[in-house]
């Protein structure tokens, strides 16, 4: 006889203590069009364009052609601006969503994204009082952090989805 059954509890209850609690099974996306979550749509931009920062910046290193330098302000100023409406979109359904809400892994990832966020934002900012000056070195070595970061936070991210079903499944569907 397991423990789980000598205690009278199901083994679900005892890998995760949310199970227990059925509101927590509410974990379907709020903040969707046709049932397709918004944040999911939308992390692609600052995903793609803080690679694009970074390759902007390394071009501009080769180059020295301005081109580069104002592609790059460019990039991670959409990149930016793309990344704090993933942001809300996100922190609305995290708020919203019981079974988001409760759970860490979620808490996690909207702490690892609000600094990616703060990072970005300082690349952009750094480089508004001078696009070129800011490249080297700063703006170089703030777009390799951002582009650290946005992995870190995109794999958590798949994670809340994939491990998790966060915003997929649930009784909020
Ligand atoms: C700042 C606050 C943020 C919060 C509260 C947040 C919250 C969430 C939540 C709850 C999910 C689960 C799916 C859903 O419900 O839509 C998710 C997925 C995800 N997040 Fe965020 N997020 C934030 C910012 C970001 C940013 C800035 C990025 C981009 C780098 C990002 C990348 C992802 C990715 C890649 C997924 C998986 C999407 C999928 O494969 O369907 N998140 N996020």
């Amino acid at each position: 006889m397991t423990s789980s059954q000598s205690k009278g509890n199901s083994g679900a209850a005892d890998l995760d203590p949310l199970h227990t609690r059925k509101t927590l099974d509410d974990t379907g996306t709020r903040i969707a069009i046709a049932g397709h979550p918004i944040h999911a749509m939308l992390v692609a931009f600052p995903i793609a364009l803080t690679v694009c920062t970074l390759g902007a910046d390394l071009f501009y290193w080769w180059t020295g052609d301005a081109f580069w330098a104002r592609a790059g302000l460019w990039a991670i100023g959409m990149g930016f601006l793309m990344g704090l409406a993933a942001g809300v979109s996100g922190t609305v359904e995290l708020l919203l969503v019981p079974g988001i809400r409760a759970r860490a892994a979620s808490w996690t990832h909207f702490t690892i994204a609000v600094a990616l966020l703060s990072m970005m934002g300082a690349n952009f900012g750094l480089r508004l009082s001078g696009y070129e000056q800011a490249v080297l070195p700063w703006g170089l070595l703030l777009s390799v952090l951002c582009l650290g970061f946005t992995g870190l936070t995109g794999w958590h991210g798949g994670k809340l989805v994939f491990d998790y079903q966060l915003g997929t499944v649930g009784k909020g569907n």
